[in-house]
């Protein structure tokens, strides 16, 4: 039995306190709440990125993280939402003589994995590795080694399965975080080393059968197999196909094959990128979207010149509104970055076969070493398309379940699902969703019939500031705004048919946990009562029917 460590007055632990108390000697901290006169206690850092937990908000038996709404159960510190894959671990601790006790390990299972950080996975430990042979003779396949598979993958095993999971990754690396490519990756503030989700031997433990650099060509929906390139086809009981997204390459664009032309998808992309644009003085990114805003912002310095070009009258107008992405303008002008805003690129120039210009309808041409691409992507879903009546932009249609046919489904970039409450066939590219689409999908294979109905949540960081969205929209007829706006101190939310359909924020973290979950929950008020001043605590905690 491991040592009590007296950590502090019992009375100091105030009902529905959540907060970090230090151990003698400069040992591990401890993140203490008492909820319903219950005192419990976690390590104080989430698995993801290691944000301080004690600024997260307890709601309905879970902890929820404030920085991208991890969650865990209270009483347990298990894992109930993504993006972070492991359990929270959780201590032992009782009241005595008025005074909390708690056990801690000498050197607790490491729970900082701040993003520029080697992951430690498996922080708060996995499921137990199925033991032994199979006692069940099915194989499920997951098409998809990013975020919906590998989160599948994980999913099948905390469930329970004890059949062949096969994992299957036309990349040549093991499943990494997407996410970091354009931050602290392309920054140079990330090593390689911190990328992966799981160490390799994570997949061997799990028997998760990983094929790396393994391409799916086509799909038999009648005899259940996947056709995969130089191999022989895989056959299913259950199949998960998640092949994310492919970036658009402007294929119609004269010298758009040129070299130093990038696009931004795969970690061999963000290397090819870092290659080219480590001796190039001017650099121009094709497009104001998120992954070319976090480029710009995280290739700005050094000496380089950074020019962002879109055909927008300001970055973010139609996904955020004019008034923030004003707001990002500046932010990124006051750091270096120049814009040329409602702007179409004609042509790219080049000299010797490589890129040394992006022409302008106007006739103006901006030189440049390097062209990043940030217009966008679609589908990777071309090698189904004899197997689906695919939609017009490459999605595929599932029901509520994530299925898209018998024994298959469908999660992530790739998946049109009814969004929740309204049952709006929604097609969205974020890393959270994809996760909860593979948690979803993989607990559907297994029989559970469980429909995603979680609010859509995604992040973006520019500078060290970032920007949190929840709930999902593509037009509004009104914002509201709480707060200021240009000092990045702010609530947006977005109106469409006299109801708040999402909501972005910046330094509103806490409120944003309660926002997303009366989202989630259909119980956000009314755009008039949004006005007045809300309290979004007491909202969230409110019994509802
Ligand atoms: C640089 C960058 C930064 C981002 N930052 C954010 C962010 O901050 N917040 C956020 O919410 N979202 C962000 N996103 C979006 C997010 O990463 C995606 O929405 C998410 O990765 C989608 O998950 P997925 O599982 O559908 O696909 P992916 O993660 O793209 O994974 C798809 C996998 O399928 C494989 N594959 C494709 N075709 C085949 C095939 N035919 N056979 C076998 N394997 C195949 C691919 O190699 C890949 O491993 C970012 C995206 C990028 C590119
Ligand atoms: S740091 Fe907690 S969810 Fe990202």
């Amino acid at each position: 039995m491991l040592p009590e460590i007296d950590l502090t007055d019992a009375a100091s632990l105030l009902e529905g306190a959540l907060k970090t108390f230090p151990t003698p000697d400069a040992g591990p901290e401890v993140l203490l709440t008492r909820q319903q006169g219950q005192v419990h206690a976690f390590a104080p850092n989430c698995p993801h990125y290691g944000a301080p937990l004690e600024k997260g908000k307890i709601l309905n038996g879970k902890l929820i993280c404030p920085w991208h709404h991890a969650c865990f159960k209270l009483d347990s510190g298990h894992l109930c939402e993504p993006p972070a894959l492991d359990d929270l671990p959780k201590f032992a601790v009782r009241e005595a003589g008025g005074r909390i006790l708690v056990q801690v390990p000498a050197s607790p299972p490491a729970s900082t994995d701040k993003p520029e950080a080697t992951p430690k996975a498996e922080v708060g430990g996995t499921p137990p590795a199925p033991a032994g042979a199979p006692t069940d003779t099915r194989t499920f396949v997951l098409v998809g080694g990013g975020a919906a598979g590998e989160f599948a993958a994980q999913a099948l095993r905390r469930e329970g399965f004890a059949g062949r999971v096969v994992l299957i990754s036309g990349d040549d690396k093991i499943p990494y975080d997407r996410t970091k490519l354009s931050k602290a990756y392309l920054a140079g503030k990330a090593q390689p080393a911190t990328l992966p989700l799981r160490q390799r031997a994570f997949y061997a433990q799990q028997k998760i059968e990983l094929l790396t650099g393994t391409h799916a060509t086509g799909l038999n929906l009648a005899s259940q197999e996947v056709e995969l390139a130089g191999q022989p086809p895989l056959r299913y009981d259950q199949l998960l196909l998640a092949p994310g997204s492919v970036p658009n390459l402007l294929p119609k664009l004269p010298g758009h094959d040129l070299a130093g032309v990038l696009p931004l998808r795969t970690q061999a992309d963000a290397d090819a990128l870092l290659a080219a644009t480590k001796a190039a003085k001017k650099v121009v990114i094709i497009g104001s979207s998120f992954i070319g805003m976090e480029a710009a912002s995280s290739l700005i310095g050094e000496g380089r010149q950074v020019t962002v070009m879109t055909q927008e009258k300001v970055p973010f107008e139609r996904v955020l509104g004019p008034e923030i992405g004003a707001m990002f303008q500046k932010l990124h002008e006051e750091k270096g970055v120049s814009f040329e805003t409602e702007a179409e690129a004609t042509a790219l120039v080049g000299e010797g076969g490589h890129v040394a210009g992006v022409q302008l309808k106007s006739g103006k041409t901006l030189a440049a070493q390097a062209v990043v691409l940030g217009v966008g992507v679609r589908p990777a879903t071309e090698f189904l398309q004899a197997a689906f009546p695919l939609e017009k932009d490459g999605g595929l249609a599932v029901d509520a379940f994530l299925q898209a046919a018998e024994n298959v489904y469908a999660a992530g970039d790739i998946a049109r699902f009814p969004l929740a409450p309204a049952g709006q066939p929604t097609r969205i590219e974020h890393w959270r969703v994809a996760q909860q689409h593979g948690q979803v999908a993989a607990r559907n294979m297994l029989g559970q019939r469980t429909k995603y109905t979680a609010a859509p949540f995604f992040w973006t960081q520019q500078y060290g500031k970032s920007l949190r969205y929840a709930g999902h929209t593509e037009r509004w007829d009104e914002i509201i705004y709480q707060g200021d706006v240009a000092k990045q101190d702010f609530l947006a939310f977005y109106v469409l048919e006299n109801s708040v359909v999402a909501v972005a924020g910046m330094s509103h973290d806490a409120d944003l946990i309660y926002i997303a979950e009366l989202l989630g929950q259909g119980a956000l008020p009314s755009p008039a009562a949004v006005r007045t001043t809300v309290s979004w605590a007491s909202l969230a905690s409110a019994p509802r029917a």
